[in-house]
C-alpha cells in the first residue's frame, strides 16, 4: 500500500486490509506493508488523525512507522497499490519495466462492485477529521473488492 508519506491513507490501508483478511481467517496468504513515495516523515507514527480515526474503528495504527519504497518492494510484492494517480506515476517510474504491471490504483481494483466514483484517495493531511473518515470509507470498501477479487483469481481457502 503506497501513498505519498506513509502516515495516513497507506498505513490506513495497510491495517484495514490485514483485519479484513484475519477476518475471514485468509491470513496465512497474505503479507502487508506500506510505504511511501515522499520522505518528509520517515521513522514518524502515522498521524494522529488517522490513528483516531482507525481506532474508533476498533483497528490499531500506533505500532506503525512510515517508511519510503524500496528497490526491494517491486520484487518482493505481488501487488503494488497506490492510493493516488500521483503516487501510481511516481511508482512507475520507480519500478523496475518487468515489475510494472503488479502496480494499481487501489480504488480501482474490483472496483466493477464499488458504490462510488472515487479514483483517488483523497489526501486527507490538510483536511479536517471527515478527511479521514472518508479515507476509511473507501479503503474498506476497496478492501473488501480487492479481497474477493484475490480469493478468485488464485482460489484461496479459508476452509
Ligand atoms: P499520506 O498523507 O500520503 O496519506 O500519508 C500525507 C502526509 C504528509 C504529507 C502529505 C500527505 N506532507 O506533505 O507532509
Amino acid at each position: 500500500m503506497v501513498c505519498l508519506g506513509n502516515i495516513c491513507r497507506s498505513p490506513t490501508a495497510e491495517v484495514v486490509f490485514r483485519k479484513m483478511v484475519i477476518d475471514q481467517n485468509l491470513h496465512e496468504f497474505f503479507e502487508i506493508d506500506s510505504a511511501g513515495t515522499g520522505d518528509w516523515h520517515v521513522g514518524h507514527s502515522p498521524d494522529s488523525r488517522a490513528t483516531s480515526a482507525a481506532a474508533k474503528r476498533d483497528m490499531d495504527l500506533s505500532t506503525l512507522k512510515a517508511r519510503l519504497v524500496e528497490p526491494d518492494d517491486f520484487d518482493y510484492f505481488d501487488y503494488i497499490f497506490a492510493m493516488d494517480k500521483e503516487n501510481y506515476k511516481n511508482l512507475c517510474l520507480m519500478s523496475p519495466s518487468a515489475e510494472q504491471d503488479k502496480i494499481s490504483l487501489f480504488l480501482c481494483q474490483g472496483s466493477e462492485n464499488s458504490t462510488n466514483n472515487y479514483e483517488d484517495v483523497p489526501d486527507p493531511y490538510y483536511s479536517g477529521d471527515d478527511g479521514f473518515e472518508l479515507v476509511l470509507d473507501l479503503i474498506e470498501e476497496a478492501s473488501t473488492n480487492i479481497i474477493a477479487t484475490l480469493v478468485t483469481k488464485h482460489k484461496l481457502s479459508n476452509k
